[in-house]
């Protein structure tokens, strides 16, 4: 990917054991990194794109890629995958960028749960988080990360939803020195993880930087709408959201969505 400089960051940077495959172009590198895994690409595999032509968001949607300014990869993970814990590796991956993005760009971002990492107010990074199960093998999962780093063109509908981190740092921001933070921050928090196959060591360093705490929030389900504050995550991810009455409602990230009642966040 691009210069010479942020090659030789990357080369220092990575572990060398590290299996990373940057590729100038590709579909996604979430589709990628699975085509490898059913090929038997081993646990902790990154696939790393310049530009992405089919690169994937959440709901269905088209995660826009540009080539020169982003960062988009895909770490496929095999080991100790407990299917119904899957979801909780997400915030893993959160809770990384967002430790990487402060201490490589001196950048301090926020984490809206459960899907964004904002600044100012506005988006910087989208997660994907894909889970594949099979018949006679162990299941894996692969974790897509799309980080926008600099100046670039949003689409007229993401103008006032979306940022760049340059547009917050002082210097230029090299993306394989970022990538190379962040799979370091991810390696150590996947460990606590690991530990208790919960957030429980994780989540106090969430809360901290967790956008909606003590906000007003407006939480969408099938069973309709209700507002209360966000009081932060529990061990197990979920959004603890007081009602007006009192009672605490345990906010499962894969039912509802979260807006913030005045604007975006
Ligand atoms: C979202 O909708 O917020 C999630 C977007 C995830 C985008 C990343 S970019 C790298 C990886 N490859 C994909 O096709 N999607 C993810």
């Amino acid at each position: 990917m691009v210069s010479e400089k942020e090659e030789n960051g990357a080369m220092q940077e990575c572990p060398a054991d590290r299996n990373i495959i940057f590729l100038d172009s590709t579909d996604s590198t979430n589709i990628q990194a699975k085509r490898l895994a059913d090929e038997g690409a081993p646990h902790g595999t990154v696939v790393v794109a310049e530009t992405q032509h089919a690169g994937k968001g959440r709901a269905g949607r088209r995660w826009e890629s540009p080539a020169g300014c982003n960062l988009y990869f895909s770490l496929l993970l095999r080991e100790g995958i407990v299917p119904e814990k899957a979801s909780m590796l997400t915030l893993v991956m959160w809770l990384s960028v967002q430790e990487a993005v402060a201490v490589c760009c001196g950048v301090q971002t926020q984490i809206k749960w459960p899907n964004d990492i904002v600044l100012n107010g506005k988006k910087i990074a989208g997660i994907l988080t894909e889970m594949h199960l099979q018949e006679n093998a162990a299941p894996y999962v692969i974790i897509g990360t799309g980080v926008n780093i600099k100046a670039q063109d949003f689409l007229p509908e993401l103008e006032n939803k979306a940022t760049f981190l340059e547009s917050a740092s002082k210097e230029p921001i090299s993306r394989e020195v970022l990538l190379a933070k962040i799979l370091e921050c991810f390696d150590k928090n996947l460990v606590l993880f690991g530990k208790k196959m919960d957030l429980s060591l994780l989540y106090t360093t969430y809360n901290e930087v967790l956008v909606n705490l003590g906000r007003e929030v407006r939480v969408l389900d099938s069973a309709g709408e209700y507002t209360g504050t966000a009081e932060g995550i529990n061990k197990e991810g979920e959004l603890l959201v007081r009602l007006a009455d009192g009672r605490c409602k345990q906010v499962y990230a894969g039912e509802v969505s979260v807006r913030g009642i005045y604007g975006y966040v």
